[in-house]
């Protein structure tokens, strides 16, 4: 199993490129399946995830093929059979975004349910809820969705009892081509969705609202082929920023939208970051100055992403001073907590709130990635610990940064890969 090494103690120094969101890439690259004609996305990371769904459209019977700068040319004119085998949604919850598209343009799905997974239960009933309010027959049986309609589904006006993303996203789908219009609200505002819907546009969808949380789309018969470029990975770019600031280092990255990333970016100069943007690129500076602890709550978009949580719980590790990081998305997404502490962090739990009291010093350690945040916590930790960290089942960092060891390379560290 590979892992990796880290010797800590070199601030962060140069300039990455921001890859494509991944976020937006799986549901782009499942929304193909509503295309009648090829289509080609652009910008799409090169990772485990990506891959993943990449076999699991694939298995469908549509046609992939991705050329060397990870455009990825798709013909879905061929798919056979309809079905999400348990073996790949355990590996990826996210597989739950071929549902919508699946039932909205064969009228029949079978998709394994997720399960549980290390950061919490993450039930589905609200993406079941939506495809009944839309006219499909659901049944869940052996620990599959299975869903059907037996003519065209029909326009809905639909409310999110709770904000969900990929809720969101396969309702929007699965409305792109019902009869009518659907309305939803409640939906989530996350700039991945507002992705989806563009690229959906592109195809011919009428989907207007998107980006606000409430989404109208006005079904049309079908969608046609066409190209899109990704939007680049706010959550990418969080974490290298975040690495910047708690060693004291001084970061540019490119392809960015910074409008995307007003909370991260806000709690970020709380800790002392001095911070400057362009229309794609975000500079970062600390002044080598050491980084202050900053109190996070984590909600839906535009609040402070929880998928930035655990790397912004790795700065106020060594941060100076006491901060309280708050998890309100997910009910189990502390698992980065005890391996911080293995290697000397001051955290105390207590239900969905961790208090982090500053130290001076991590020290290197072998700890264990556990999801992929957590994962991205603990090499942020490893670059300011003393001496070696060693990162294991590092899988879980590989679904979610594309060449996480050359890009912090890049950046000065000392970093590499054991397989
Ligand atoms: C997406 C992101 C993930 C991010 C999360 C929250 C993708 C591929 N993944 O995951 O990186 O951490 O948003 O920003 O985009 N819920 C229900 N019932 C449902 C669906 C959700 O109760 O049917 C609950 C979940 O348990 C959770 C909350 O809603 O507490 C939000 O989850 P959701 O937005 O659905 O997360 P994902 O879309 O799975």
């Amino acid at each position: 199993m590979d892992k990796l090494i880290i010797k800590g103690g070199k601030p962060l120094k140069g300039e990455i490129r921001i890859s494509g969101a991944k976020n937006a890439a799986l549901p782009i690259l499942a929304a193909t399946l509503l295309a009648q004609e090829p289509v080609t996305i652009a910008n799409v990371p090169h990772l485990q995830d990506v891959t993943t769904m990449m076999r699991l459209l694939g298995s469908m019977g549509v046609h992939l093929s991705v050329d060397d700068h990870m455009q990825i040319s798709v013909n879905s004119s061929g798919v056979e059979n309809f079905y999400a085998p348990y073996d790949l949604v355990k590996t990826m919850r996210a597989s739950i975004v071929v549902l919508g598209p699946l039932l909205a343009r064969y009228g029949k799905a079978e998709v394994s349910l997720p399960g549980g997974c290390a950061i919490g239960s993450r039930p589905v009933d609200i993406h079941i809820k939506g495809m009944k309010a839309l006219g499909a027959e659901v049944e869940v049986e052996n620990g599959y969705i299975k869903a059907s309609a037996k003519k065209r589904l029909k326009g809905t006006d639909f409310l999110f009892d709770v904000v969900t993303v990929t809720g969101t996203e396969n309702l929007i789908m699965a409305a792109c081509l019902a009869e009518g219009q659907t309305i939803l609200r409640n939906a989530a505002l996350e700039p991945e969705v507002e992705d989806l819907a563009r690229f959906l546009n592109t195809l011919g969808a009428k989907i207007s609202g998107a980006g606000s949380d409430t989404i109208i789309i006005d079904g049309v018969e079908q969608l046609g082929g066409g190209h899109y470029t990704v939007l680049p990975d706010r959550i990418e770019a969080g974490t290298y920023l975040v690495g910047a600031a708690m060693t004291r280092g001084h970061i540019k990255i490119k392809n960015i939208d910074p409008t995307i990333m007003s909370a991260v970016l806000s709690k970020l100069r709380e800790a002392g970051a001095e911070i400057s943007q362009g229309d794609n690129w975000i500079e970062l500076t600390m002044n080598q100055d050491r980084p202050k602890a900053v109190n996070i709550f984590t909600n839906p978009y535009p609040a402070f992403p929880t998928d930035m949580q655990a790397q912004m719980m790795a700065l106020n590790t060594v941060a100076e001073g006491v901060a309280v990081v708050t998890e309100n998305v997910f009910e189990n997404r502390f698992m980065h907590v005890q391996e911080l502490q293995r290697m000397g962090a001051k955290i105390e739990l207590k239900g969905k709130s961790a208090t982090c009291w500053g130290v001076e010093k991590l020290t290197g350690a072998p700890v264990m990635a556990t999801d992929l945040r957590a994962s991205a916590s603990l090499v942020l930790a490893g670059l300011v610990a003393d001496g070696e960290t060693v990162v294991d089942r590092i899988y879980h960092v590989d679904r979610g940064y594309e060449r996480i060891e050359e890009k912090l390379t890049q950046l000065g560290a000392t970093i590499r890969r054991d397989s």
